[in-house]
């Protein structure tokens, strides 16, 4: 790999995002349609969970189905709904051995009741896990997000003082309360853009694209990621 970072001195970050990007384009390059993509993709996420977890990141926070998702067609849909489902009837157990927490970030209500149901028992089942923090943005969009933490602040008083509301106040009310920023943000397959993936939270992460396309994502390729990270220096609008 050549990086001047791959021994002990390599900085870890604590919290890595990641858009999940290009299981479509990869299933039709093998004429395979586009859900095989998505299975092949699930896979892999467990895969890189338990690199990260290995590599020393504390938190994984990977964006499984957009806000905007629901254009695609119906099957398709279905077909990712079902894998969530899946995992989260699946990982149950490997979370317990693990030591993993998992939370979703996203808009749960519009989810089909069995899902939300089995999110709420496995967030519960792995509340008070200690190891690596595992989010996954299911009917997540970084502006309703921030709309829905609006709502929030005025249902709980919060705004009655809008002069006191601030930064802070408004970062509580967020999906991601309790957890720091991301360090890094990776996205696969080419596409350099942010797709409406935690707004608020990346204003000073540093930004990761790779052409990988998802399914062939791997641990070499989240080392690279890292390997990059150590290249940047993060100024937070300062002077070094
Ligand atoms: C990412 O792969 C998974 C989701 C967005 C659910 P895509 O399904 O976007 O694959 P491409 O980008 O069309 O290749
Ligand atoms: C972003 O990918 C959403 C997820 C990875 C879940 P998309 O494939 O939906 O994004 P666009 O449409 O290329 O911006
Ligand atoms: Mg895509």
């Amino acid at each position: 790999m050549g990086s001047n970072h791959t021994g002990a001195d390599r900085k870890i970050p604590a919290h890595v995002a990641i858009i999940m990007d290009g299981n479509g384009r990869w299933a039709k390059q093998r004429g395979m349609p586009r859900t095989f993509g998505h299975t092949q993709g699930a896979r892999v996420v467990e895969q890189i969970l338990e690199d990260a977890d290995d590599l020393g990141i504390r938190y994984l926070t990977v964006y499984a189905f957009s806000t905007e998702n629901w254009s695609r067609p119906a099957a398709e849909v279905k077909a990712l709904m079902n894998l969530l489902r899946r995992y989260m009837k699946t990982s149950l157990v490997k979370c317990a051995k693990n030591n993993v927490r998992i939370r979703v970030i996203g808009d749960k209500t519009k989810l089909e009741p069995d899902l939300q149901q089995a999110i709420a028992h496995l967030e519960e089942e792995t509340a008070s896990n200690t190891g690596i923090s595992f989010q996954i943005a299911i009917n997540y969009g970084g502006r309703d997000e921030i709309v829905r933490a609006v709502r929030r602040a005025a249902r709980e008083g919060l705004l009655v003082d809008a002069s006191a509301f601030d930064e802070t106040a408004l970062g509580s009310c967020l999906d991601t309360a309790g957890l720091p920023d991301p360090d890094l943000l990776i996205r696969t397959c080419g596409e350099q853009r942010i797709s409406n993936f935690l707004l608020w939270q990346i204003a000073y992460a540093e930004l990761y694209f790779t052409d990988k396309a998802w399914p062939d994502f791997d641990r070499a390729e989240l080392e690279k990621a890292i390997d990059a990270y150590n290249h940047r220096e993060r100024r937070y609008g300062g002077i070094k």
